[in-house]
């Protein structure tokens, strides 16, 4: 591919940025920086619908100027795009002078050349789609979009001959299957152009609404407002004023829109380019709409997502994620909070997060904190070669689904990678091979699986930026985007280099429903609160029989997220403990540590596990450590 141009729609600057909006930028930026990583030269546009009725009623509502109106909502969708991370190369706003400029141009050639014409008219209109329709168009005698009445209105207004270009584009959108995606969308704009297609009343009467591009050859009217949206895609990239840059740009590789836009962008702006002899996008996809559970997310029904409220809360790259991977392209998709913090929990906490935490940490503790030896060109044996069969597929994978446009698939390739290594991990127990002699298995497989995770990082890399970069920073990697030629590389990361631990990648989330248990029963060792103004004598205090303990097993209590089940030995006496620090430990982090135990505790049984005696630790606000031993000793020592 030669250039990749990619556009969003330009939003209406009526209300404030919700999830819908947050979709489709994201989405547009997600594959504007595959492409560049694939060295790909990229265009992303985005930006804002400022005339027509929407606006000029939000300011009489708001009590403002039109223009200010736009002014102080654009603001939030840039605010917003900036906290996203959206890496547009422009943003248009159509009250600009380099848009409007373009559109009377426009409107004025297609007047000379007889495309547009003036005609009285009279037609059903509809205020809230501010569309005319016929008679037949209507349902059940209201707006056949959006089911509110309609009133007969006659007046005069200028008309773009669109009929004339029917036939021309049914067959245009049959011989080019990749026009129109999904397929199923095809079909949608192919059965609306099966009736007969009417002229496009391209002009507002100021009389009625003023906010608007003055036509240039009639100063009592205002332009319609899709005839002067849709222009944005050609004027922001110099049609008519750069020659050069709109030639290397247009055609645009990707249309990006809702399924609530197609006509206009499949019917409108196609013979629109045709009349203006222009060739038409490659590809216009309309993706599907973000519901509330089960209903249509709207501002009436109250169901509003904020984008703004759910980057407070879990972070950007969380949000961009679960956009990316919750909605199959195309389809609808529902949002709510609790499959947000589930999908949050599984890909991010649990299978990338720990990943990470646990690699970082036994590369610590068995190699010094660096990079082991890579000891051969290539995987070293099956399960290495394996392992990284399974992260070439995802490469593979998630290349097609770029193309193909089924992100979601691709995600879930990576994803698949992720839970690849963790696997492997478990089957070669680096913990185990710590204690033999040889070296070599040990540093093989950390190798391995540090290679491994780079390419899943990189993988992830533009839907996650931030946290990805942490990744491979903490592999070692000192450039701040990966090269995706080095993803098919095996050996990049270098041997010897120091690895750095940033702390958790994604804290989990605990759920309202997940509040920790009471800390007697469940949670780590807690001093009661009369402690610290009750003296207690030594007699007291030598009850408590507080031994050394080195942990040597440990796993997840099954169905509660802050529980470990431990195995310490105590000299020669092996116990199980269970500890609630699941959130502030990997299991595996904790083998070899020697910590201390309450040893003489009455035994109790949490969530159906014995536990017999309790660890020691420190908490303050969010933070927990456990008590550890400042050296050397053998376990089963006395503390006093
Ligand atoms: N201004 C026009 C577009 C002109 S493009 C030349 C417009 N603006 S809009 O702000 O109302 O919506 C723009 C887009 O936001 C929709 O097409 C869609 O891409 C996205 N979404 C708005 N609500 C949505 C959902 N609930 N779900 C998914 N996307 C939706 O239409």
């Amino acid at each position: 591919m030669k250039k990749f141009y990619v556009t969003t729609p330009i939003y209406y600057v009526n209300d404030l940025p919700h999830v819908g909006h947050a979709y489709t930028t994201v989405l547009a930026d997600v594959l504007a920086r595959y492409h560049r990583l694939l060295g790909v030269p990229t265009f992303f546009l985005t930006g804002s619908d400022e005339h027509g009725q929407k606006v000029q009623k939000a300011a009489q509502a708001a009590n403002l100027t039109p223009q200010e109106q736009a002014d102080q909502t654009v603001v939030r969708f840039q605010q917003l795009w900036k906290k996203l991370g959206i890496t547009h190369d422009d943003f248009i706003r159509t009250t600009e002078d380099r848009h409007k400029i373009i559109v009377q141009q426009i409107l004025q050639d297609l007047l000379q050349r007889d495309e547009i014409y003036r005609a009285e008219y009279d037609g059903w209109y509809c205020v809230a789609c501010e569309r005319f329709y016929t008679a037949k168009d209507l349902v059940a005698n209201a707006c056949p979009e959006c089911h509110r009445p309609v009133d007969m209105i006659r007046e005069a207004n200028y008309f773009f001959r669109m009929s004339k270009y029917q036939a021309w584009l049914i067959e245009y959108i049959q011989e080019h299957p990749k026009f129109i995606q999904p397929d199923f969308r095809r079909n949608e704009t192919l059965g609306f152009l099966r009736k007969p297609l009417n002229d496009l009343c391209i002009s507002r009467p100021k009389s009625r609404m003023s906010w608007g591009i003055e036509l240039p050859f009639d100063a009592d009217f205002v332009t319609y407002v899709w005839f002067d949206a849709l222009v944005n895609y050609i004027s922001a990239i110099g049609y008519r004023s750069d020659e050069a840059a709109f030639h290397k740009w247009w055609p645009a590789s990707l249309q990006l829109i809702g399924k609530d836009i197609l006509t206009t962008h499949t019917v409108y702006w196609p013979t629109m380019l045709k009349a203006m002899n222009l060739p038409l996008p490659e590809t216009i996809f309309a993706h599907g709409w973000w519901l509330t559970g089960e209903s249509k997310m709207s501002k009436s029904l109250g169901n509003v997502v904020n984008p703004m409220d759910m980057i407070e809360r879990y972070g950007v790259d969380a949000f961009r994620y679960f956009l990316i991977a919750e909605m199959a392209m195309g389809q609808d998709a529902s949002f709510t909070e609790e499959a947000f913090i589930r999908k949050f929990n599984a890909d991010l906490a649990n299978d990338l997060g720990n990943l990470l935490s646990r690699l970082l940490n036994m590369l610590g503790r068995y190699t010094q904190g660096k990079l082991p030896a890579a000891h051969t060109p290539a995987p070293a044996g099956a399960e290495e070669q394996a392992l990284w069969d399974t992260v070439q597929a995802a490469v593979t994978s998630l290349e097609r689904s770029v193309a193909d446009l089924r992100l979601h698939d691709g995600l879930g390739a990576a994803l698949g990678a992720v839970k690849a290594i963790n696997r492997y991990l478990e089957v070669k127990q680096p913990w185990t091979l710590a204690k033999q002699t040889d070296p070599a298995p040990l540093h093989t497989t950390l190798y391995a699986a540090a290679e491994a995770l780079r390419v899943a990082a990189s993988l992830l890399y533009p839907v996650m930026p931030e946290k990805m970069t942490v990744v491979l920073r903490s592999l070692g990697q000192t450039r701040t985007t990966p090269k995706l030629e080095e993803l098919r590389t095996w050996g990049v990361l270098k041997p010897g280099a120091p690895v750095k631990d940033f702390g958790p990648l994604f804290p989990r989330v605990v759920a309202g429903e997940e509040q920790p248990p009471a800390p007697a029963t469940d949670g780590p060792a807690q001093p009661p609160a009369a402690a610290s103004s009750e003296l207690v004598d030594y007699d007291l205090f030598s009850k408590l029989e507080l031994r050394t303990a080195r942990i040597v097993a440990a796993e997840r209590v099954a169905g509660a997220t802050k529980l470990l089940k431990l195995d310490v030995l105590m000299g020669e006496e092996r116990r199980q403990l269970v500890a609630g620090i699941a959130l502030h430990y990997e299991p595996e982090a904790l083998i070899g540590k020697t910590v201390v135990v309450v040893a003489n505790l009455k035994p109790a049984v949490i969530r159906g596990v014995e536990s017999r005696g309790m660890l020691l630790a420190a908490s303050k606000g969010e933070q927990l450590r456990l008590v550890t031993l400042d050296g050397e000793l053998s376990s089963g020592a006395k503390v006093k």
